[in-house]
């Protein structure tokens, strides 16, 4: 009897420890949570194991006063567009993910939830290629830059990054001849710059970046453009590559060849037929 009092006392030991290590495996977890943000429009991803579970995103930038952003609400995605519950302003945000579960019940202060490390999108986004065009007018180029679009919206118009940016926004321009590899940097404040110091005539290359140079030095500097080139109006002689060069000596050459080949196959004709008239009279009997 003693022995069976035993058994089921360990039995209901060892269920009971099985429930709460149950229960432990289900408190549920979500991992690499990471910011993603580009032209402002900026994203909380996580991943998770399981599914089953539905999350709400909440923020804050104060630690203190949370605020839950509309639209990422016990949602089942497990990524969270915050573009609009952030201010796109000098400020760094925290967000906190609550997940619940319809296997485990909690209550409200309970609900599991995990904090996001602090981000600011003014300082972190990336900043997109931008679109420029180059205008010639004689010896003078001017490029005229067009700030990328946010997805912020207010009033009803969709924010450029400098309506966001304003001031702190400025464009780095690459240049260089065409063709060669030296490239040059300026720096303009304004989206509509003129070119300094270019020698007329010639054909250049341009790339364009947005740079912010309030910024820390690993986001200062958005992605370059496709390459655009102004149309020189060299001769064409200088205009030629290396490639292109070899190849006109190397024609050159093959022609000289040919002209002195036939020159000496034609002297040496002449010659014999100098001779034969000559031998032929000899040789026939008079
Ligand atoms: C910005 O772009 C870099 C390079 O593609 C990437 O590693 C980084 O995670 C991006 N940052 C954000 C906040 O999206
Ligand atoms: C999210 O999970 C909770 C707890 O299980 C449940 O009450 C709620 O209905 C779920 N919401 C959605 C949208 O599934
Ligand atoms: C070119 O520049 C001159 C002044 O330098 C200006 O009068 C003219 O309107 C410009 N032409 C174009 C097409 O912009
Ligand atoms: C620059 O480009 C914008 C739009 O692309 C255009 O509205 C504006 O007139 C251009 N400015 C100049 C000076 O060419
Ligand atoms: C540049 O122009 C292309 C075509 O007009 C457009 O699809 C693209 O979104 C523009 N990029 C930016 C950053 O404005």
């Amino acid at each position: 009897m003693a022995f069976l009092k035993n058994v089921l006392y360990l039995v209901g030991c060892l269920s009971a420890w099985i429930t709460t290590a149950a229960d432990k495996n289900l408190v549920p977890t979500a991992e690499n949570v990471k910011w993603v943000s580009l032209d402002f429009k900026t994203i909380l991803t996580w991943a998770t194991k399981t599914s089953n579970y539905n999350y709400t995103v909440q923020y804050a930038w104060d630690h203190e006063n949370w605020h839950t952003c509309l639209g990422c609400i016990e949602m089942l995605e497990s990524e969270c567009d915050l573009t609009n519950c952030l201010k796109a302003v000098d400020r760094t945000y925290t967000a906190n993910i609550q997940i619940e579960s319809a296997d485990v019940n909690y209550a409200p202060e309970d609900l599991p939830h995990i904090q996001s490390q602090g981000f600011n999108p003014y300082r972190y986004s990336n900043i997109s290629a931008v679109n420029f065009t180059v205008e010639t007018n004689g010896s003078r180029v001017i490029i005229n830059i067009t700030d990328p679009l946010t997805s912020i919206h207010e009033d009803g118009k969709q924010l450029s990054i400098r309506d966001i940016l304003k001031n702190d926004l400025q464009y780095k321009i690459s240049y260089g001849k065409s063709g060669s590899t030296g490239k040059r940097d300026i720096i303009s404040k304004a989206n509509i710059r003129e070119m300094p110091e270019l020698d007329a005539g010639q054909s250049y290359c341009l790339m364009v970046a947005a740079y912010i140079p309030s910024r820390p030095k690993a986001t200062q500097q958005g992605a370059w453009s496709k390459q655009l080139c102004t149309h020189g109006q060299t001769n064409t002689l200088q205009e030629l590559s290396l490639g292109a060069w070899v190849g006109v000596v190397f024609i050159l050459l093959t022609v000289l060849i040919i002209i002195v080949t036939v020159m000496v196959l034609c002297c040496r004709c002449c010659r014999q037929r100098n001779k034969i008239p000559n031998t032929s009279q000899s040789s026939v009997p008079v």
